[in-house]
């Protein structure tokens, strides 16, 4: 009797597990799987019952078999939970997240969506470097009553259109060989992070334009010497094309390498507004020899830009080493390029020209709005003081120590149209940098794949079978019209608004809806210190504090 039981109950659990199995397969998780699985069966059975079918039906027994032993995999691996659920329909999932960003470009994206840059940003730069038409119908598709909205100011007696090739010239009193610049310069981005075709493309386009080329903290690669563009060399914490073989900063390199002529000005990197305070590891897998020759580090080594510098420690270091820097280079313009972070540390930078008596020729500020090759989101989206309110506040520190007129500032972060140099020139900025705009004149769609080498127009990407797609004759034209076409445009709104040369831009040109019915001036909302203000102690609640905390002798804040 309790064995009758006990056969009862088992037989009870196997039909439960049989139900429980069937009702899975014809549920949709599994359905797709079930029918693959039934259609391969079947037309095997066909195929057996028939032989003279079997030939026709191997395709399709094919299909259908590969497509099951898919779905069991699916089942069993572990790795995506969604797909042991959803066994083979999933996949659909993985193919649409592929390719989402280029559905929304395509289908979805309105004229001032898209982002980081607009549709319309780009079409703009796309349609200036081709030189095609590059105005645009009916009327603005911006709100004008939005918060934020921001609008710069005409003349009733606009000048005639100005000489668009806009130059400034840096390098203070105590740099012997100061350089002519353009107002607008390609912003720097190493090789590695762009293909040798981008490079050679940016260094060819700038010399044709006679603006300059940032090599980024990458080193100076054959390819930014080949086409003889003027260079901006740039050296971060890994000091790479310059280093010794601890990864220390090697003088006898640098002054070799910033002796050469297509050197025009040398930069220190001490932070990027996308990752500041963030080093970088570049795989040792990843290490070519290329790479390795052109950096300097070992091949098959991780090559590591840590987070900070090891050549100096304390403000006063840094500008000894910024001295060192304009000597080495044989006294070209030697600077630095940051994202304001702790203000007091900007601040004592300053007190460190004061006592000191070295400034640097000219200071790069950039926003945390700014692009990278590859960075953590957090770092990316919230770290780092953005664009407008770094420059401002970099202008007026050096207003407040009586240091302005020495020092030139350049403006980096998302600046691709004359609308944002002039902003940027109205609040501080010299001259503006790009990046991402010349890399759209390059071709770059914003497919936002640059961190996987995969890139679809060979601008980000050392695979060289990508890289060919960039055809550099082509592209050096493009980045050549793309910047005569923005400062051309620049030369008309200047021109607009009664002005000869855009450092004759204030402030006061612009203004902002601060609400429905407010509007503020930029000079209410960007005030201006006085010359000396901080040196004779100001009230100033942007400064008063930061200037209290920041010492000379160390970045930490004073007790
Ligand atoms: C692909 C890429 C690589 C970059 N590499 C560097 C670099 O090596 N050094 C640096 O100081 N900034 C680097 N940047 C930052 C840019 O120079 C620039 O400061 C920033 O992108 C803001 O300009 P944008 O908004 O015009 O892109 C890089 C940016 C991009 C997009
Ligand atoms: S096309 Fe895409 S991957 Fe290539 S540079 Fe532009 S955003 Fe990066």
């Amino acid at each position: 009797m309790a064995n009758d039981t006990k056969a009862q109950d088992w037989l009870q659990g196997w039909l439960n597990g049989v139900m429980t199995m069937l009702a899975l397969a014809i549920s949709p998780r599994f359905i797709v799987l079930a029918i693959c699985g039934l259609v391969t069966a079947l037309l095997i059975g066909i195929g057996i019952v028939d032989r003279k079918l079997f030939d026709a039906l191997l395709v399709p027994i094919l299909i259908f078999g590969a497509l099951t032993l898919l779905g069991v995999y699916d089942l069993v691996q572990t790795s995506h939970a969604v797909l042991r659920n959803y066994p083979i329909s999933a996949h659909l999932r993985f193919l649409l997240e592929e390719i989402r960003p280029e559905m929304r470009q395509y289908f979805f994206e309105s004229e001032k969506d898209g982002k980081p840059f607009s549709r319309d940003i780009r079409a703009v730069v796309y349609q200036r470097a081709k030189m095609q038409l590059d105005k645009r119908p009916f009327g603005t598709q911006e709100d004008v009553y939005r918060e934020g909205y921001e609008w710069m100011h005409h003349s009733v007696s606009p000048k005639t259109r100005a000489d668009e090739k806009f130059r400034i010239t840096i390098g203070g009193p105590d740099c012997a060989r100061p350089y002519s610049a353009s107002v607008f310069n390609v912003s720097a981005m190493s090789f590695g992070a762009l293909s040798p075709n981008a490079i050679r493309a940016l260094n060819a386009g700038a010399r044709k334009g006679g603006f300059a080329h940032d090599t980024g903290e990458g080193g100076v690669s054959p390819y930014h010497r080949e086409m003889g563009g003027d260079l901006i060399w740039e050296i971060g914490s890994g000091y790479f094309g310059c280093r010794n073989r601890d990864g220390s900063f090697n003088p006898e390199e640098f002054a070799r390498v910033a002796s050469e002529d297509r050197i025009k000005m040398v930069e220190l990197k001490m932070s990027q507004g996308a990752k500041p305070g963030h080093g970088g590891v570049l795989p040792a897998a990843k290490v070519s020899a290329e790479i390795a020759k052109i950096r300097g580090v070992a091949m098959g080594e991780d090559c590591i830009s840590p987070a900070a510098h090891s050549a100096f420690s304390t403000p006063i270091g840094m500008m000894q080493f910024i001295a060192e820097m304009r000597r080495l280079s044989g006294s070209k313009p030697a600077g630095f390029k940051l994202c304001i972070g702790h203000t007091w540390e900007f601040l004592a930078i300053c007190k460190a020209m004061l006592e000191t008596g070295i400034y640097p020729d000219f200071i790069v500020v950039d926003g945390n709005e700014g692009g990278t090759g590859a960075a953590p989101l957090e770092f990316m989206d919230h770290l780092g003081m953005p664009m407008r309110q770094g420059v401002n506040f970099v202008h007026n520190a050096l207003i407040g120590i009586n240091a302005r007129g020495r020092v030139k500032v350049g403006a980096s972060g998302k600046i691709a149209t004359a609308f944002d140099m002039a902003r940027a020139m109205a609040i501080g900025a010299d001259w503006c940098n790009s990046a991402r705009g010349f890399m759209f004149s390059l071709g770059c769609i914003q497919s936002l794949s640059c961190h996987t080498d995969r890139c679809p127009t060979g601008v980000s990407t050392q695979d060289p079978t990508r890289a060919r797609a960039l055809h550099v004759p082509l592209k050096i034209d493009r980045v050549c019209n793309y910047h005569h076409a923005t400062l051309h445009s620049l030369s008309e709104l200047i021109a607009a608004a009664g002005l000869e040369h855009p450092q004759e831009l204030r402030p006061v040109h612009f203004s902002q809806r601060t609400s429905t019915t407010d509007v503020k001036s930029f000079a209410q909302l960007y005030p201006s210190l006085r010359p000396g203000e901080l040196i004779d102690g100001t009230d100033d609640p942007r400064f008063r504090d930061a200037w209290q905390l920041a010492r000379v002798d160390s970045f930490q804040p004073a007790a």
